[in-house]
């Protein structure tokens, strides 16, 4: 009995997060596809420096999205030494309005587009040397976007360094609601 109310927690949990790394806040269950080059993502795959130098494809297989929408997207894994909590922190690897789906399959997708390249562009993943190696956890959020969306000014200066960027208090203040859709993969150091 309790056995099996752990085990449904657990799938529930599991299945809940499908699409953000375990234990990320905030979860994400409904899949954002994102192709780099020919390769398409599956949640937690493993790729190499080589594959993610270009900002990917964005979209989705199920349905075309209705809306407008904002991209973002994060390493959760800024070395403590880099970070200013002692932790490990959170890199902004870009962040990018406008983004709305094709209403046409093409390749298998809706693919989602947009004319603008900021408030931050993509920036390709370099994980940092460490011993030992650790991979780190690169996030793709897509949030619908507010109208009149701007960066709200005290996450400014955060937008413009990259470093330590705060995903809840900048939902917050942003005023987004949960992430639409998500995915993401791991690249350490070397690959
Ligand atoms: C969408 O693509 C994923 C792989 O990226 C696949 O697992 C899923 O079945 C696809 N869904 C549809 C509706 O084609
Ligand atoms: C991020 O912001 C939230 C909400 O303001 C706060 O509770 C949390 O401590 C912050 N996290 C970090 C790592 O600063």
């Amino acid at each position: 009995m309790l056995f099996s109310g752990l085990l449904s927690l657990l799938v529930a949990g599991a299945a809940l997060a499908q699409y953000t790394p375990p234990g990320f806040v905030p979860a994400v269950d409904t899949e954002l596809v994102v192709k780099f080059g020919s390769k398409t993502i599956t949640p937690g795959q493993s790729l190499g420096k080589a594959d993610t130098g270009r900002m990917p494809i964005l979209g989705t297989n199920d349905t075309a999205l209705p809306g407008t929408y904002l991209f973002i997207f994060i390493d959760i894994d800024l070395p403590a030494s880099f970070s200013n909590t002692g932790a490990r922190g959170v890199v902004l690897h870009g962040m990018i309005t406008g983004f709305k789906s094709s209403t046409m399959l093409k390749d298998g997708i809706y693919q989602l587009s947009t004319t603008a390249t900021g408030p931050s562009s993509y920036f390709a993943p370099a994980p940092p040397a460490e011993r030992p190696a650790w991979p780190h956890n690169y996030i793709q959020l897509l949030f619908l976007q507010p109208d009149g969306f701007k960066v709200p000014s005290n996450h400014q200066a955060a937008v413009n360094s990259r470093l330590n960027f705060n995903i809840t208090a900048f939902m917050k203040d942003a005023n987004l609601d949960a992430p639409v859709r998500a995915n993401y993969f791991r690249q350490v150091n070397g690959a």
